[in-house]
């Protein structure tokens, strides 16, 4: 698809955001820049994707029958999964009906909707080493997978997620033989939906972890080729992403196994797009723990750091255009939590924020606030990573959220 449109014509090319948080918001911009025509869908109204989009819907994405309704009465060239609370087998229904594209494939927003098909396709399919895994459906069937009662015992410490979370929701680290309970309850409560399955894994206790943005773009010639983004590192809080960085630095050893896992499992997954790989790594270890195929929240760093941040990335390569991954500055991003259970908030100390040298904050305009809500976020660029993750977190922390 090389040829665009003009929104709001006849020619338009039309593509379709689900999910329109900030993520979404940020490839909807890019999106608008090249003047596509962008509907932006999601659970409730004005989502920060939303308030920039050409259209706005709301619905319930994991409902198959509102799911096909609209995409049958909005007609969108491609339809771009931004979150995995989606009816994902009615989209792979409508794509081999020849109704519509699905970025970068149905496939692999089926597989990647749920811990479960991306780990077997990973480990079991293409044999890419990750930490050992069980899927659980039943507390007594979670301390069997650790004692190792029908197999290779998983053992202490370990982690255990619902199959249907994100975020680091229901999840939690088990020490010992006494806190199995209390994360297999905890895992009950935090799950999307309430079937009780998990995944335990064997806790790896890995030196670093990064995100390797992987871009599946065409060439001049019509035929897919793999870029990879440098390594971002992050810190990560309770499964959620507080600050990140880029670019991580990794011996060559290490960096090259990381591509080679990257490419594999984003060649299976297939299609165009960018991927956000997620890497363990531990000397010239490398575990796969999972893969987004979509722009990866770590990934908002490069918005101070590459010369097309990941969301450009994304639209250029599933709209067939050239990608450069190439990386402009060292940088860095902190997230700003909303600190309060509100709506409307306003938020005090954004100029002493901006203040900081080379720093830049994003607010994503959610209409409602919780004390753990991610509702902005401060970007550094520097001449060394330290300065940025530095002046980022000291930015992020000079904005304060209240109760308007
Ligand atoms: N097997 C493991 N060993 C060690 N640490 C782990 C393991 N699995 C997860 N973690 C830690 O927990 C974090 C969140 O895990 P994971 O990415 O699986 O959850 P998530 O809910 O999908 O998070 P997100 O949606 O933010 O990516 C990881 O980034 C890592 O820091
Ligand atoms: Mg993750």
């Amino acid at each position: 698809m090389t040829t665009l449109g003009t929104p709001l014509s006849p020619s338009a090319t039309r593509v379709m955001l689900l999910g329109s948080g900030e993520l979404g918001k940020e490839v909807l911009i890019a999106l608008q820049r090249l003047g596509v025509e962008t509907i932006a869908v999601d659970r409730y109204e004005n989502a920060p994707g939303q308030q920039v989009a050409h259209h706005a819907r709301t619905i319930t994405m994991s409902d198959p029958e509102q799911l096909k309704a609209l995409i049958e009465a909005e007609k969108p060239q491609l339809v771009v999964p931004e979150i995995e609370a989606i009816a994902t087998p009615m989209l792979q229904q409508l794509e081999e009906a020849g109704v519509v594209r699905v970025i970068p494939t149905a496939r692999a927003a089926r597989l990647t909707m749920d811990r479960e098909g991306i780990r077997r396709l990973a480990a079991e399919t293409l044999g890419v080493p990750t930490s050992p895994y069980k899927f659980c459906d039943s507390l007594a069937e979670l301390q069997a997978a650790i004692d190792g009662a029908n197999g290779e015992a998983i053992g202490y410490p370990c982690i255990v997620k619902p199959v249907m979370s994100s975020s680091g929701k229901g999840q939690s680290k088990i020490d010992g033989p006494a806190d199995v309970q209390k994360a297999w309850d905890y895992a009950m409560a935090g799950g999307r939906v309430s079937h009780g399955r998990v995944i335990v894994e064997g806790f790896i206790d890995f030196d670093y972890e990064i995100t390797l943005l992987t871009v599946r773009a065409l060439d001049a010639s019509g035929a897919v080729q793999t870029h990879f983004c440098d390594p971002i590192g992050h810190v990560q809080v309770s499964g959620d992403y507080v600050e990140s960085w880029q670019p991580h630095p990794m011996s060559p050893v290490a960096l090259q196994k990381a591509q080679g896992i990257a490419r594999a499992v984003t060649s299976d997954l297939g299609g165009q797009g960018l991927f956000g790989v997620e890497l363990f790594v531990k000397g010239e270890q490398v575990w796969f723990s999972e893969v987004s195929p979509r722009p990866h929240d770590t990934g908002m760093v490069t918005m101070a750091t590459q010369w097309q941040n990941e969301f450009e990335l994304h639209a250029r390569a599933i709209l067939g255009l050239p990608v450069d991954t190439s990386l402009k500055s060292p940088g860095a991003s902190a997230v700003v939590y909303g600190g309060v259970d509100a709506k409307g908030i306003a938020f005090d100390g954004v100029a002493h924020a901006l203040a900081v040298p080379g720093v830049d904050v994003r607010l994503f305009g959610k209409p409602e606030s919780f004390v753990k809500r991610r509702m902005g976020v401060a970007l550094a660029h520097a001449a060394d990573v330290d300065t940025a993750r530095r002046n980022a977190k000291e930015a992020a922390s000079r904005v304060k959220p209240r109760q308007a």
